[in-house]
């Protein structure tokens, strides 16, 4: 896929347009019944974007349909040239073709991680409240969870507690670390200062970092800063996740691009994903993948900036209706934590609110961990009108449980 796409069209995509994703085995409008919801739940939950992907991923994506022969692909030197274009624009880092290894998606390379560089029973470090599928994957090795809490303070932020990841580091024998940069569910950007002194620890006690990259693309504020891009040992201690499907919304394609500059981890790495039977990606993925990094640029920016407004929207319309609710201010990621404690209500009681009586459905916080309950999680990478839908309906709940609770 060589030839330029014309003129880019990303002006003409209409953020608010909803479109209707039901019956189209879509896992976040069609399986409600199945997972325990509601049949008309409003879905606010899973990571991924009611909005239309680029024009020309959708244009990529049909002319090669349009050859009608799926075999085994592989991609050539184009696909590495879109990729490597945008994480030096993008990120200010330059990879290398020889550090890529491609792989059906980030929670997988997180597993493979898992399995090439620790023995069962071996510690894993990992900063809950956390993307779920981080404890998942060590503990389904038989691998063992070492939780470095991170700690809400009273700027409305989550900090690290660098004394307490030193000392587990050391007292548990932490042989590999799962960051989440940016951070699921609490919208931290990491500085480079605070990734900076997580790399001086995993130096000190040689722990291999895997850097999950996969929300780099959603920074609203601050600099996304690359871990491995930090200096030369993070560079050689990191396998850096990255992936096309949240920030192109191209999840159900299954494409994520690992980056690992060090040649004995990535060779240990490669024979874990042999190992697991596992060789070409998905045709049609790769083929949006490299249209995405390529054409995606406009799109991209836009957005961001449809993010930005519904965030507003969001803030403004808790301060002003649903004060209970108390926002943690994101820098990046389109996921919204947001405090629901000061309602002191139990997780059951919280469900019974949201799903059954306000008909929606989020992700309740204490499946990233002990640390989040009492947390509700978000997606706001919706047109704003839905966003507003479920909104009116949790103000209607709070405003019934006010009353009650008089
Ligand atoms: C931090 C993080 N990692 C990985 C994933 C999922 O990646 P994949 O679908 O490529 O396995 C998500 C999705 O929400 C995520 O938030």
């Amino acid at each position: 896929m060589g030839e330029i796409i014309t003129a880019n069209r990303a002006n003409n995509i209409n953020f608010n347009l909803v479109i209707d994703r039901r019956n189209t085995n879509c896992l976040k409008y069609d399986f409600a019944v199945r997972r325990g919801r509601p049949e008309n739940v409003l879905p606010l939950w899973v990571a991924d974007m009611d909005f239309k992907v680029a024009p020309e991923i959708v244009e990529a994506i049909q002319k090669r349909t349009a050859h009608g022969i799926f075999g085994y692909s592989e991609v050539k030197e184009e696909y590495f040239e879109a990729l490597e274009k945008w994480f030096f624009t993008h990120h200010n880092w330059k990879v290398e073709e020889d550090w890529l290894v491609k792989t059906p998606g980030v929670v997988f390379a997180l597993a493979m991680a898992v399995q090439a560089f620790t023995e069962p029973g071996d510690a894993v470090l990992i900063q809950q409240p956390v993307y779920y599928p981080f404890s998942e994957v060590i503990r389904d090795n038989h691998r063992k969870i070492v939780d470095n809490t991170l700690i809400l303070k009273e700027d409305g932020k989550y900090h690290i507690d660098f004394v307490d990841f030193e000392e587990k580091v050391k007292n548990e024998k932490v042989k590999l670390f799962l960051l989440c940069s940016p951070h699921n569910p609490v919208g931290r950007v990491w500085t480079r200062e605070e990734l900076l002194r997580i790399q001086e620890i995993c130096e000190k006690y040689d722990v291999i970092v895997v850097s999950d990259e996969i929300h780099e693309d959603f920074v609203l504020e601050g600099r996304h800063q690359v871990f491995a891009n930090l200096n030369e040992d993070a560079k050689k201690r990191t396998i850096t996740c990255t992936s096309p499907s949240k920030t192109f919304n191209l999840a159900g394609l299954q494409v994520s691009n690992i980056w690992i500059a060090n040649e004995t981890l990535r060779e240990k790495f490669k024979k874990q994903i042999a190992a697991a039977g596992y060789s070409q990606l998905n045709t049609l993925g790769l083929t949006a993948c490299e249209a995405a990094y390529r054409y995606g640029n406009n799109w991209h920016s836009e957005l961001i900036k449809y993010l930005k407004s519904n965030l507003n929207f969001l803030r403004n319309y808790l301060k002003e209706r649903i004060p209970e609710i108390q926002l943690i201010e994101p820098e990046g990621t389109y996921l919204i934590w947001l405090d629901f404690r000061e309602l002191g209500l139990s997780e059951e009681q919280r469900e019974e609110l949201l799903t059954k009586k306000a008909g929606i459905w989020l992700d309740s916080g204490a499946i990233f961990g002990a640390a989040g309950e009492g947390f509700e999680r978000i997606n706001i990478a919706c047109p704003r009108s839905i966003l507003e839908d479920a909104l009116h309906r949790i103000e209607r709940v709070i405003r019934e449980n006010r009353k009650t609770s008089e």
